[in-house]
């Protein structure tokens, strides 16, 4: 039997990267000897407040159909935590909740973009951009944050990007791979671009909780900015929640519309459950945002001294978030080659950060989502193999 071309579109550049990931983590499975430093998922339980929450949504019925754009207490919550980061006041009505930042993201695409549509993506990025846009019909065009500036954005090259079918720019701040958390000036220059070529802006802030120095800063509450920019985030990586799929868009109460539409078609609502615990989480979880944000700051700080001390690899210091970014062109300029020569050698487990764009080509990009002793192992291994 023949599949629609829309499968074509779901093998995204560098999907073979992953395959590091499913192979160690099978071995460690089997029991043996593997450090897996090739996934970001926090290796925190979800605080005990947040699944009792669940459970007693659960035990009182709780398990029905819902909401098809989320539940309003969850969305007013969404909705105070999104406006402290923009300094503007949001209303719960510009929130949509649906399956996490994953979901949100590619269901903003399919009501942003569509065939003939050309859309900004900065590179490297999040690795299923491409297959979101593309089962849209639009074009992703590439515009690299170099390496040698940091993979900080480059305005002058975004801007010479721009054409008359631009329909929006995509990036996720902070960002993943590189770590990199967007200054006010860099945003305000995305912005102005925005705002002058009438641009959309969809914004991935999966991260926004994990800024290590300073404060994380939302595009959506620039001038001209509001009604034009869609922010997608989740539960997923401040409250240690990725298996709960929570996550929401926030946009203008027209996208909404359309949204719930789509939420219609496909996810038709979220659990009830999920939600409340998404609500407590959300409403009573400063403190699980501040370990999380200590934890990875000092796990980033052993990582780097460690790497650096021993003049290891060049790294790039990461300023939120949990993975940082290595550079191997001195050792091996086929980064995924390093890869896994470094783990059948050393048992680490790291991805080709080229699997996110061709600016990352050359670099690994190393997860601290496992706990300091085995990360402190792990540097050992990396030193030791970079030394050989
Ligand atoms: C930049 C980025 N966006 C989205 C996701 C997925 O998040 P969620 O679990 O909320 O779908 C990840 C997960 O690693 C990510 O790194």
């Amino acid at each position: 039997m023949k599949f629609a071309p829309f499968v074509n579109l779901l093998t995204g550049q560098g999907a073979e990267a992953w395959d590091i990931l499913t192979e160690s983590r099978l071995a460690l499975d089997r029991g043996e000897d593997v450090i897996v430093l090739s996934i970001g998922d926090p290796d925190f339980q979800t605080s005990a407040f947040v699944v009792n929450a669940a459970i007693e949504a659960m035990r009182n019925g709780d398990t029905h159909y819902t909401e098809l754009e989320g539940r309003q207490s969850l969305r007013r919550a969404i909705a105070e935590k999104a406006s402290r980061s923009a300094g503007i006041a949001i209303d719960g009505d510009w929130v949509t909740v649906l399956a996490g930042t994953q979901n949100a993201f590619y269901s903003a695409c399919r009501c942003l973009f569509g065939v003939g549509d050309e859309v900004i993506v900065l590179d490297p990025a999040y690795v299923t951009y491409e297959a979101s846009i593309a089962s849209t019909g639009a074009r992703q065009v590439r515009v690299p944050q170099p390496s040698d500036s940091g993979f900080r954005p480059d305005i002058e090259a975004i801007s010479r990007a721009i054409t008359p079918s631009t329909r929006g720019i995509v990036f996720s701040n902070p960002s993943n791979p590189t770590g990199v958390a967007l200054t006010l000036s860099e945003l305000e220059g995305l912005a102005r671009l925005a705002v002058d070529h009438d641009l959309w802006v969809l914004v991935d802030e999966v991260y926004g909780d994990l800024v290590f120095d300073g404060t994380h800063h939302s595009i959506m509450g620039m001038p001209g900015m509001l009604e034009r920019t869609v922010t997608v985030s989740s539960v997923s990586k401040s409250y240690a929640m990725t298996g709960w799929r929570c996550g929401w868009a926030i946009g203008p109460p027209e996208l909404g519309e359309h949204l719930r539409k789509m939420a219609l078609i496909n996810l038709y609502g979220l659990p009830g459950f999920v939600m409340e615990a998404a609500d407590a989480a959300l409403r009573h979880g400063d403190q699980e945002i501040e370990v999380a944000r200590d934890t990875y700051r000092e796990r980033r700080n052993l990582v780097v001294e460690k790497l650096q001390a021993a003049r290891a690899l060049p790294v790039l210091v990461p300023e939120a978030g949990m993975f940082l970014m290595a550079d191997v062109r001195a050792h091996n300029p086929d980064a995924n080659s390093f890869a896994w020569d470094l783990y059948k050698t050393t048992g680490v487990s790291v991805l080709d950060a080229g699997a996110f764009g061709v600016t990352s080509q050359g670099w690994i990009r190393i997860s601290y989502g496992v706990d300091e002793q085995r990360l402190e192992e792990a540097c050992r291994r990396i030193i030791a193999f970079t030394h050989s």
